[in-house]
C-alpha cells in the first residue's frame, strides 16, 4: 500500500532515491490504497510478458488528494481534481502561459489527448518525472484548489494536467502512462482501454 500526499513544501526528490522513499512512506502511512501488481502479474504472466500493470483502488481518494504509486520503476501521480481545478485548466490566462497547452507533443496516449489529459476529467494520472533531468516534482495546491507541480531542481513548473509552463528547463509536458478504468474506483496502470493499442515506448520523453 502506498499513499503519498505531495502537498508539503519539501524539496523534490531525485528519481534514484524515490523508490527508497516510497518504501519508507508505505511503512508509516499505510491504509487506503491497495495495490496488487505482483500477484496479478503472476496470474497473467503467460499472456502478458512485457506489459506489466498495477491496479490501484482510488475509491476513497478525495478532492485535492493525490497518491503516488510505482509502475515499472516510475512514480505515478494520481490526483483527484475538483470542479474548480478543472475550470482553471481551461482558463485562457493559464493556457497562454503553457508551452504545449493542446498536448501536441506525444507525451500521452491518444485517448488522453484532451484538455484535461486524462480519461476521467477529475482524475489525473501522470508520470511524476520532470522532463528536464528526471527529478520528482512536488504538488502545490492552494486553498481554492488551484495550483501546480513544482520541480525545485531547476525550477520547472507544470499545471495540474502536467502541462509545462513556457520558458522552463523542462521541454515537455509530464508524460501520461497507458491506463484504463478496470471497474468503478479501480484504475489499471499499464494497460490501454479496450480497442486502444498505445505503445508506452512511443512517448517523446519519459
Ligand atoms: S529536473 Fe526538473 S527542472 Fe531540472
Amino acid at each position: 500500500m502506498v499513499m503519498d500526499n505531495q502537498s508539503s513544501s519539501s524539496p523534490p526528490v531525485p528519481r534514484r532515491h524515490f523508490l527508497n522513499l516510497l518504501t519508507a512512506s508505505s511503512l508509516t502511512v499505510g491504509g487506503v490504497i491497495c495495490i496488487w501488481p505482483f500477484l496479478e502479474s503472476l496470474k497473467t504472466q503467460n499472456t502478458i510478458v512485457t506489459h506489466s500493470y498495477t491496479d490501484v483502488d482510488i475509491s476513497s481518494l478525495k478532492e485535492g488528494q493525490q497518491i503516488t504509486v510505482m509502475w515499472q520503476g516510475h512514480a505515478i501521480f494520481i490526483l483527484h481534481r475538483s470542479a474548480k481545478t478543472l475550470a482553471l485548466l481551461k482558463d485562457q490566462e493559464l493556457l497562454i502561459r503553457l508551452r504545449d497547452p493542446d498536448s501536441k507533443e506525444l507525451q500521452q496516449p491518444p485517448y488522453t489527448k484532451n484538455w484535461h489529459r486524462s480519461i476521467q476529467p477529475e482524475i489525473a494520472v501522470l508520470i511524476g518525472v520532470c522532463t528536464h533531468l528526471g527529478c520528482v516534482p512536488t504538488l502545490k495546491l492552494n486553498n481554492s484548489l488551484g495550483g501546480h507541480y513544482n520541480c525545485a531542481c531547476h525550477g520547472s513548473k507544470f499545471d495540474l494536467a502536467g502541462r509545462v509552463y513556457n520558458n522552463m528547463p523542462a521541454p515537455y509536458n509530464l508524460p501520461v502512462p497507458p491506463y484504463k478504468i478496470l471497474k468503478p474506483g479501480i484504475l489499471r496502470i499499464g494497460e490501454n482501454p479496450n480497442g486502444e493499442n498505445f505503445d508506452f515506448k512511443s512517448l517523446t520523453q519519459i
